[in-house]
């Protein structure tokens, strides 16, 4: 909301000019540069949009000093707790946690779609085996938009919410095919009956030659990193999505490039690239000659898994994460799982250590889920799939937001311009040597 009491003075090569200050419901306020330009002749420049709200949106609030995450105003940790996925789905989608009528037919729509066209299974045939298969979903998704023809008006309310639901329904089975590509299975169609965690464990973990009952404690698991994983207001991916979409792209190109930007090692990449640490150090007496690499500079080497953007504290989700390892190692009777200890070590070190108390580096979602992933059988070139498999409903959510917002423009960044000034072309033959 705009709020007329409030604006920031800014004075800019002698001419002052008021720039209006907004209000959110909770949050730091907002200087409304939007007119700034035409005023001033200038731009502002914020590489990493470290101080930049690219949108007005009501789905997601982070605290990244205090370590709060809400979804539609709801805690992380109760929607984990008591929530399932589908309903955190209905809630980031449609703004309102579902009745119980709601919820059916939701669960009934979704359902409804979770089959993917028979002309898509021979798309994978086109993949080497060895395709990391993120490789795989940014095709497969891309691949959609020729699929679902009709859904990808973008203008008609009832096909967005059509591409929505498909979305929704459809990643599972494409990420549990991408999976079973890999490794040389037969592809395993859904199951409806089964809660939607549950529905893609078995889609990648069954074989047709015999019964497979899912393990409701791994499915609880499975549905809570979801969960976990649904929405994070405007990072990279989610960012990449909403700038895809205002161009008027169809929904299924716009979620293939949120799941592009995804796949990098400083975002979704980080859980596999955090398990592979864990693997390297192998051992908790490794623990301080790794932290003494990380803090040389001239190792180029991270903690994976540590330090967000946002949060300056404990990520909520990374609790929640540490927790449920816990309770998946202890169901599958894993004792001492080396890969635990290394991590548990690692937290301990770099949380009393001033190089990470300093840069307030704390644990983030993705520090404990790769051990969580693992024991459940899945390999680490999937792990990325997941985290995208998840997120595919803030995204879609986020992209509704954005196509439904009057004020909605294609997303034009401009630039500090630092290259040659205006100078004439030379013919080859007069360029020297
Ligand atoms: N290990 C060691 N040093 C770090 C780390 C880390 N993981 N993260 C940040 N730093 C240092 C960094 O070197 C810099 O130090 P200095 O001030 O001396 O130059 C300082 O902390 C600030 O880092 P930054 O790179 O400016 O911070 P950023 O906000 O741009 O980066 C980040 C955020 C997530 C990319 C970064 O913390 C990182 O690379 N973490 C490891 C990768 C990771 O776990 N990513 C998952 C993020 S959560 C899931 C998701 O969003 O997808």
């Amino acid at each position: 909301m705009a709020d007329a009491e409030i604006s920031a003075t800014l004075t800019l090569s002698g001419k002052t000019i008021e720039l209006p200050v907004r209000s959110g419901t909770i949050g730091p306020d907002v200087v409304d540069i939007g007119k700034l330009y035409a005023q001033t002749g200038s731009f502002t420049y914020d590489p990493g949009f470290t101080s930049t709200a690219s949108c007005e949106s009501k789905i997601t609030y982070i605290d990244g000093d205090e370590g709060v995450l809400l979804y539609r105003g709801y805690p992380i940790e109760q929607l984990a707790e008591h929530g399932d996925f589908l309903e955190t789905c209905y809630l980031l989608y449609y703004g309102e946690l579902p009745t119980p009528s709601q919820r059916k037919e939701f669960d009934k729509n979704i359902t409804y779609h979770t089959m993917v066209h028979e002309q898509m299974t021979r798309f994978f045939q086109g993949f080497r085996r060895d395709a990391h298969p993120m490789a795989v979903m940014v095709e497969v998704v891309g691949a959609m938009s020729a699929f679902y023809h009709d859904s990808t008006d973008i203008n008609d309310p009832r096909q967005r919410e059509i591409a929505s639901h498909r979305m929704i329904a459809k990643l599972p089975t494409i990420a549990a095919m991408a999976y079973k590509y890999h490794i040389g299975q037969p592809f395993v169609y859904p199951q409806n009956s089964l809660s939607y965690a549950a529905n893609f464990l078995r889609m990648c973990f069954a074989v047709p030659c015999e019964e497979y009952v899912v393990n409701p404690i791994l499915a609880r698991a499975m549905d809570r990193i979801f969960i976990l994983h649904a929405d994070h207001e405007q990072n990279a991916s989610t960012s990449t999505v909403r700038l895809a979409g205002s161009s008027g792209a169809n929904p299924f190109a716009c979620i293939a490039a949120g799941i592009a930007c995804l796949w990098g090692p400083a975002h979704g990449g980080a859980n596999e690239a955090a398990l592979q640490m864990l693997k390297e150090i192998g051992d908790p007496s490794k623990v301080n000659d790794f932290i003494t690499k990380v803090k040389d500079k001239t190792s180029h080497i991270r903690l994976m898994g540590f330090g967000h953007r946002v949060y300056k504290n404990y990520d909520p989700r990374a609790k929640i994460m540490q927790k449920t390892a816990h309770e998946v190692l202890a169901e599958l009777g894993i004792k001492d799982d080396p890969l635990l200890e290394v991590a548990h070590e690692l937290e301990k070190a770099a949380l009393s250590d001033p190089y990470f108390i300093e840069r307030k580096l704390y644990p983030n979602v993705d520090f404990y889920s790769g051990i969580i992933l693992r024991a459940l059988g899945f390999p680490t070139s999937m792990f990325t799939v997941l985290f995208a498999l998840a997120r595919t409903v803030g995204w879609i959510s986020q992209w509704k937001e954005m196509i439904e917002d009057p004020s909605q423009k294609i997303g034009r960044p401009r630039q500090l311009y630092t290259g040659s000034p205006r100078r004439d072309y030379l013919p080859l033959s007069k360029r020297g040597k």
